[in-house]
């Protein structure tokens, strides 16, 4: 069986932070929690290692959601509706244009992992109706259905508690010795690079300070948290007091070439190792 990779490209994708929170994992833990999964560059990497045991993945983005509940309940149908689709323009937009609500699990999973290898840059927006509005992306040779990759998840998420709820509920889920990390959306390094919004909801400084509350609370329950963020003085004085330490990584996060780069992120936990 091949190791299952990450089957979406996400923004804010920890690819690149991987070494960095893997070497800050507890050794051991109960439960691994992880409530803003994105491409759960984390997860898989975990699961490859065999290092987890019961797992609880969730996040806001319903769309997101229904490809790994999709890929756990039915992977061949989602291979076979993923099979149907074609890169080309017009397909792209057709596609695009379909409501979700009309169409099966298994066809919403594909869709979104369609659109997400064929979209400009890999990238998840929405608009103000919460309709996808990434356009189309150019691409040599898009690989679309990645069938061992997709079987492969398909296993790694068997028997995992996934669902679409907001992270705040990781308090009623989490219990003393399970584990939790958090990869919110970035807090804003300058006001030009203002990529906050994963969906028309947005991610303020209210959710960051509610989040960091969520941190400390897990804390005095004895569930260990780990967070990452970007290095800005916001997150540095909402986190003053937990260790923190400042990473370095090469991230994605705009589709102008001049703000990509090198930037500073920070890696907190919320219990000393
Ligand atoms: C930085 S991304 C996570 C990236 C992920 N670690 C990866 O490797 O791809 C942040 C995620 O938080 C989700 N999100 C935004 N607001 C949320 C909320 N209030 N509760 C839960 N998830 C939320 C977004 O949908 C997005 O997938």
């Amino acid at each position: 069986m091949n190791r299952a990779r990450p089957v979406l490209k996400w923004a804010g994708g920890k690819g690149q932070l991987l070494p960095a929170l893997l070497a800050r994992l507890p050794e051991t833990f109960a439960a691994y929690h992880e409530p803003f999964v994105g491409g759960g560059a984390l997860f898989f990497a975990l699961a490859a290692q065999r290092r987890v045991g019961p797992v609880f993945l969730s996040d806001a983005n319903p769309s997101l959601i229904d490809v790994y509940l999709g890929l756990q309940t039915d992977v061949d149908a989602v291979i076979v509706a993923l099979r149907r689709h074609v890169y080309d323009r017009d397909r792209y937009y057709a596609v695009r244009a379909l409501n979700p609500a009309d169409l099966s699990l298994p066809e919403r999973a594909a869709r979104v992992i369609y659109l997400n290898k064929t979209c400009y840059n890999g990238l998840y927006r929405e608009n103000r109706a919460g309709q996808f509005n990434v356009p189309f992306g150019r691409y040599a040779n898009p690989t679309i259905c990645d069938e061992p990759n997709l079987r492969a998840a398909a296993a790694v998420l068997r028997g995992v508690d996934i669902a679409c709820r907001p992270f705040t509920t990781v308090l009623d889920a989490a219990r003393p010795g399970d584990f939790v990390y958090f990869d919110p959306p970035y807090d804003p390094v300058s006001r030009t690079a203002n990529f906050t919004g994963y969906d028309r909801r947005g991610f303020g400084p209210d959710d960051q300070r509610r989040l960091r509350d969520v941190f400390a609370e897990l804390g005095r329950r004895g569930v260990r948290a780990m967070l990452s963020n970007s290095d800005t003085p916001f997150i540095r004085e909402l986190y003053a007091g937990f260790p923190l330490e400042q990473v370095f990584v090469g991230r994605v996060v705009n589709s102008k070439v001049e703000g990509r780069g090198k930037v500073a992120e920070v890696i907190v936990v919320n219990l000393p190792a």
